[in-house]
């Protein structure tokens, strides 16, 4: 393979890409972009690697999650911190299931532009481009909206920058402090429809109070009020990726300093495509989307390309299947990442493969169809010996109206009433904590199981 240069992807088949009108305007925007502070730094990426590795040993546990897609318009601090806050809460949940770290990443602070299925859009009659992510056009039905302007790529990275700066203050400012984050999930558990997570949290409540009085808080008073908070998105408009990729000079490798982990999507992972060919480069921790369509041969050169030197942690396999396809597709990938003797990260992304139209017209998924892939998940993880190393959600910490189900049942009568997402349902504050109880069940079941394998 040629050397890697941050530009070479241009020569590659790109998919997914706007094109943009002006391109005296898209240099300009380059330009400007490629002279302004990174937003994350290298040593975070290592760190955020070295974590991931041992989430593939099963000595950690991932928990990405947020937005389908991150707004201009819906962009605030409360936004921001309500779902800093549930990402806390269920990382705690899950902790406390798994007995292992939890790390959590956000799909945050750049998650903008999205691909997208079909490059048109028809309302009434009219035909106008699919919308593409704030970071690309504009969500509004008019042709002048849907024009993709560089412009935004600075709007976006203004957007990143002010929040990771917020994340970064509650990651370290006492907002995380684990007593705290355990008195917000009780609020969760007194709804009379959660009394069966009930248990759960009494014994974390119990665990917290041995631990104040061991005086494990006071000793250890850092760790329990501060967190390790990463950021991650999809690495789609690859103008904007390249323009904020720097060398790292302590390691002579590139960073793509637009956030912490990059991913490719299901629909831009071509072997041979531009993307695939950015990716492999930078130093980061790499995720790489793999549906139904994702072919064995496939999974063997972009393990290869990504990983070349099979290092733990380097790469993130999301798998997205759908409830009931997991079982037909699942084995056969990881029958190939065995053959190759390939470390890898397994995660679950339950919600891009169970998305479904409501009676009443609306976008949505099921809360029991994506609790059901991850069951699906973790069964064949245990039938195969493997490890379910992490969950992908799409999520927020705002009551939001976008899947239905859950214990405070969201039915297809309720979606219109607060339905704000710029492009997939997310799961809303109530239906993020109950799943990661219900993971939490889960990663403790396989916990019990693994621990009478040792002793039998
Ligand atoms: C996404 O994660 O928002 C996404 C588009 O996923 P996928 O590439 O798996 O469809
Ligand atoms: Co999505």
């Amino acid at each position: 393979m040629s050397e890697w240069q941050k530009e070479n992807w241009r020569a590659y088949p790109r998919v997914q890409m706007p094109d943009y009108p002006d391109a005296a305007a898209l240099a300009k925007v380059e330009a400007t972009l490629s002279s302004y502070p990174l937003l994350v730094f290298a040593g975070e990426a290592r760190r955020l690697t070295k974590a991931l590795g041992a989430a593939s040993r099963g000595e950690a546990f991932l928990l990405q999650g947020g937005d389908c897609a991150e707004s201009f318009s819906q962009f605030n601090s409360d936004g921001i911190r309500d779902t800093f806050k549930v990402m806390l809460q269920m990382a705690m949940v899950l902790t406390y299931g798994a007995k292992v770290p939890v790390i959590k990443v956000g799909r945050m602070a750049g998650q903008f532009a999205k691909p997208r299925s079909a490059p048109t859009e028809v309302i009434d009659g009219v035909e106008l481009p699919s919308y593409r992510g704030d970071i690309i056009n504009d969500l509004e039905f008019t042709p002048t909206a849907r024009i993709p302007d560089p412009s935004r790529m600075l709007q976006a990275y203004t957007q990143a920058a002010a929040t990771l700066n917020l994340i970064r203050a509650f990651s370290t400012g006492g907002y995380a402090d684990v007593n705290q984050v355990h008195s917000w999930t009780l609020g969760f558990v007194e709804g009379e429809k959660a009394e069966k997570y009930r248990v759960l949290a009494g014994r974390i409540s119990d665990t917290l109070d041995f631990m104040k009085a061991a005086g494990v808080d006071s000793d250890r008073a850092h760790t329990l009020q501060s967190v390790d908070f990463y950021t991650s998105h999809e690495g789609l408009l690859l103008e904007y990726e390249e323009a904020l990729t720097r060398l790292d000079s302590t390691s002579d490798k590139w960073l793509a300093g637009s956030g912490h982990l990059i991913w490719i999507g299901d629909r831009t992972r071509q072997p041979d495509g531009a993307h695939v060919e950015f990716c492999r480069g930078v130093l980061n921790p790499i995720g790489l989307k793999c549906g139904p369509s994702m072919t064995s041969e496939d999974l063997k050169v972009l393990m290869k390309k990504l990983n070349p030197e099979n290092e733990a942690g380097r790469l993130t396999l999301i798998a997205r299947f759908g409830a009931g396809n997991v079982a037909e597709h699942l084995p056969r990938l990881i029958q190939t990442v065995k053959d190759e003797g390939a470390n890898v990260l397994w995660v679950c992304d339950p919600m891009h493969g169970n998305t479904i139209k409501s009676s009443t017209g609306f976008k949505t998924r099921p809360f029991d169809a994506v609790l059901r892939e991850v069951r699906e998940f973790f069964a064949v993880h245990a039938a195969e010996g493997t490890v379910p190393g992490g969950v992908h959600f799409e999520m927020t910490g705002q009551d939001v109206t976008e899947c239905t189900g859950g214990v405070r049942a969201v039915t297809d009568e309720d979606l219109s009433a607060r339905y704000h997402t710029a492009c997939d349902p997310r799961l809303n504050a109530s239906q993020s904590l109950e799943l990661a109880f219900l993971v939490a069940e889960e990663l403790s079941t396989l916990r019990e199981t693994r621990k009478s394998r040792v002793a039998g």
